[in-house]
């Protein structure tokens, strides 16, 4: 017995205004729950794991107990944020998928238990769609842009240039054949001795460095896909050697390295989404993943506008990394087009778009 599909039938007849749905997060390491009044954030709550750093990379089984430990203190914080009760709430929308199956297994159970224990419909949203989607939660600072749009995603698992010809129209044109980008800001880092994850320390270095002091190899990969393992090679190549000669080589040059990989990367990212959009025709790239606040990709793509005529649109902060913010933005429009999911759907963690 399909109990959610078949009460959606119900909600389908009744579409409430105002429409608070609760998003829930769950794909990777961060648990976050978050409420929305018709497209408006009103609480936006994330619970970091610490418990990975220590390892420098996330380890699943620890994701997936922390995810258990933090569920439910993260959600109910989230309503009380809110300021509403939890019997106000329309919809429960979860990420159904792409992400580490334990941690997507914790929230898809609570999320089915919350709907049917609410008697609301569920939603399923996919998390990649939602990177994509987030600009348009209300208060995410850059005006909105218009279909078709070129959508990136760019984050610690994926590096994607997708086709947006709608809101749930995707297709994508090109991705990494091996390393994400921030993973390879992560590896890179780690190399370098830097924190997990590295990719806001390489940034934060990179401001105050000399981004052309070192040539780092850029792949040759045809059409509109990446490759990024090979720079990873080359760049820890290239420090094992210079380390041979000089014990202090990574802490004297530490900024130089930083700014040069930064560079090479963001080059690497830049030339094929410009190649996208001359082959597409589309002159708008909207950006999303917790790449997307990188400086040196913020100014690239920001300066080069006017020359190469497109017009970039980059998330808020809050918005690029894994959020339930842009969960429940995209539950919201789905609401609205009465696609409502059901208890029966299990978590995905290859889920396509
Ligand atoms: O989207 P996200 O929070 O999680 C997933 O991977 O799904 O992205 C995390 C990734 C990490 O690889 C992290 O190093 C990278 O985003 N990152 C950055 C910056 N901030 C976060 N990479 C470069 N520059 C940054 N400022
Ligand atoms: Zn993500």
């Amino acid at each position: 017995l399909d109990r959610s599909s078949a009460a959606s039938d119900v909600y389908k007849r009744q579409i409430i205004v105002p429409t608070y749905i609760l998003g829930i997060e769950s794909s990777c390491d961060d648990t976050s729950a978050s409420v929305l009044c018709d497209g408006k954030v009103l609480s936006n709550l994330i619970a970091n794991q610490e418990i990975h750093k220590s390892f420098g990379g996330v380890v699943p089984e620890l994701a997936s107990r922390a995810h258990q430990q933090n569920i439910i203190p993260v959600v109910n914080q989230a309503i009380l944020n809110a300021n509403i009760d939890k019997n106000q709430l329309n919809a429960i929308a979860y990420t159904r998928g792409p992400g580490l199956l334990g941690s997507l297994l914790v929230g898809s159970s609570f999320s089915k238990s919350l709907s049917m224990g609410l008697n609301v419909p569920l939603i399923e949203v996919n998390h990649m769609q939602a990177h994509l989607l987030a600009h348009f939660i209300e208060d995410c600072g850059d005006e909105k842009t218009t279909f078709p749009f070129i959508g990136v995603t760019i984050s610690g698992g994926h590096t994607q240039i997708v086709f947006v010809k709608n809101y749930f129209d995707m297709e994508i044109i090109g991705e990494t054949l091996d390393d994400a980008i921030g993973e390879t800001f992560d590896k890179c880092g780690k190399m370098l001795g830097l924190p997990y994850p590295a990719g806001p320390h390489i940034d934060k270095h990179s401001k105050v460095g000399n981004p052309n002091k070192f040539k780092f190899t850029k792949p040759r990969v045809g059409g509109l896909n990446y490759s990024f393992s090979g720079l990873k090679t080359g760049f820890m190549r290239y420090i094992q050697k210079e380390k041979n000669n000089n014990d202090n080589f990574i802490s004297a040059e530490l900024k130089n390295l930083c700014a040069s990989l930064q560079l090479t990367i963001v080059e690497i990212l830049y030339e094929k989404i410009i190649l996208a959009m001359k082959q597409t025709g589309i002159n708008r790239v909207v950006f999303g993943g917790g790449v997307s606040c990188n400086s040196g990709i913020i100014e690239k793509f920001k300066q080069n506008e006017n020359i190469e005529n497109y017009k970039s649109y980059f998330p808020k902060f809050e918005y690029t990394t894994d959020n339930a913010a842009m969960i429940a933005m995209v539950g919201y429009l789905k609401y609205k087009n009465n696609d409502f999911s059901s208890i029966e759907k299990s978590a995905q963690a290859r889920f396509k778009y």
